[in-house]
């Protein structure tokens, strides 16, 4: 088992398999961009498969391929063929700005990447250009209700979570809206996936400009949700490692229980950093052991000087030894010395 000095347990893995995206969101991308490497820098589909491997066997149940865009990186179908085959993976998914993800809904599910994370900020297609530089949202509202309906021979995506960075004077006025299409899409999922509408507080990263009034504390979008919705707290299966705080949704105007949670990422007002069991690999093969930084270690490099499995192990050992018992505080996050987000995979 990979634990750290407080005791926490590692069972989760995110990796990033490229920094490429296709979306140029303000609150992730820096306005100039970041470097990109070259592709050679890139982990290859069989060096991931590779590492994943060697997370697994130290205890690894659950694995999230992220990015930047994780589907712009070409032949991903070959790697989801890939993790989809490990066994001792209990729960594969993957977080996508959805723009590409239609075509590739058959892959997935056939892989067993059955969890799906989707961004959205806004519905209203003009927001959606000036928040992520494209004119994608009718791709993205069709891929997120496809997913949703997709069946093969009766068997269904298992969770679709929908993730809204919520951005005051930005598209905090959407926030109810987001309940309803909730709503709405709990209704087309129908015995199929678990829906969950997500808010996140904007975080601080290198780059993106982030300031303290724009970021909303998750207490105060619960009370405005409460006026129209009743909320009930629940312990989501995995509530012990998930980082958002869920409840179920029942509509005041309809009084039908629905079948959808709404849940609350709250990094910035209330982090959960006691309980977290997250570990991660940048597209460039770095391990960290947390979202905001402290050194890690390249295990690309070490793959490729050709060092052991033992060794991969003890140097991930000594990192994970290191993790801080939380982040620093919000104020000092956008100064650390750390990647920019599309780097990190989130
Ligand atoms: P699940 O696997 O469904 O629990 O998803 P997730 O919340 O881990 O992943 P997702 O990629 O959907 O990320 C949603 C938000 O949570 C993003 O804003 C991430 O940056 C943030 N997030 C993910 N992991 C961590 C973490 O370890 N710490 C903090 N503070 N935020 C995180
Ligand atoms: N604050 C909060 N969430 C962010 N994401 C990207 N940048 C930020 C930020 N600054 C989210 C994306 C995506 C997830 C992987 O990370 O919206 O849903
Ligand atoms: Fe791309 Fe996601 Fe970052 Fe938007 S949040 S620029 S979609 S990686």
């Amino acid at each position: 088992m990979l634990t750290d000095s407080f005791a926490r347990v590692h069972d989760y893995l995110r990796i990033a398999i490229t920094d490429r995206c296709n979306f140029r969101c303000t609150y992730c991308m820096p306005e100039d961009g970041i470097s990109l490497g070259p592709n050679a820098k890139l982990l290859s589909f069989s060096e991931i498969e590779t590492l994943a491997r060697l997370f697994v066997q130290h205890g690894v149940r659950k694995i999230r391929i992220t990015g930047g865009e994780p589907l712009v990186r070409p032949e991903v179908e070959q790697l989801f063929e890939m993790l989809g085959a490990i066994k001792g993976v209990e729960e594969l998914g993957i977080s996508t700005n959805g723009a590409l993800l239609t075509a590739h809904l058959p892959s997935l599910l056939a892989n067993r990447v059955h969890h799906l994370n989707i961004s959205l900020d806004t519905l209203r297609p003009d927001r959606f250009r000036s928040i992520t530089g494209r004119d994608e949202f009718e791709a993205v509202n069709k891929a997120i209700r496809s997913a949703v309906e997709y069946r093969v021979d009766g068997s269904s995506f298992a969770s679709v979570k929908v993730n809204m960075v919520v951005m005051r004077g930005t598209n905090d006025d959407e926030v109810l809206d987001f309940v309803r299409f909730g709503e709405e899409l709990a209704a087309l999922a129908h015995g199929g996936p678990a829906m969950e509408i997500r808010f996140i507080e904007f975080m601080p990263f290198p780059g993106n400009e982030w300031n303290a009034e724009q970021s909303i504390p998750w207490r105060e979008l619960l009370s405005n949700i409460e006026q129209e919705f009743s909320l009930r707290p629940v312990r989501s299966p995995n509530a012990k490692s998930s980082t958002a705080k869920s409840f179920e949704v029942q509509s005041l105007r309809t009084q039908e229980p629905l079948n959808f949670r709404i849940g609350f990422i709250t990094t910035v007002s209330e982090h959960f950093c006691a309980e977290c069991s997250r570990l991660r690999l940048t597209a460039d093969g770095e391990f960290r052991a947390c979202l905001f930084g402290q050194d890690g270690v390249n295990l690309r490099d070490m793959l490729r000087r050709g060092e052991t499995p033992d060794a991969m192990a003890t140097a991930i050992t000594r990192v994970l030894k290191d993790k801080w018992p939380e982040h620093p505080p919000v104020h000092e996050l956008a100064f650390l010395n750390n990647r920019e987000m599309i780097s990190i995979g989130g």
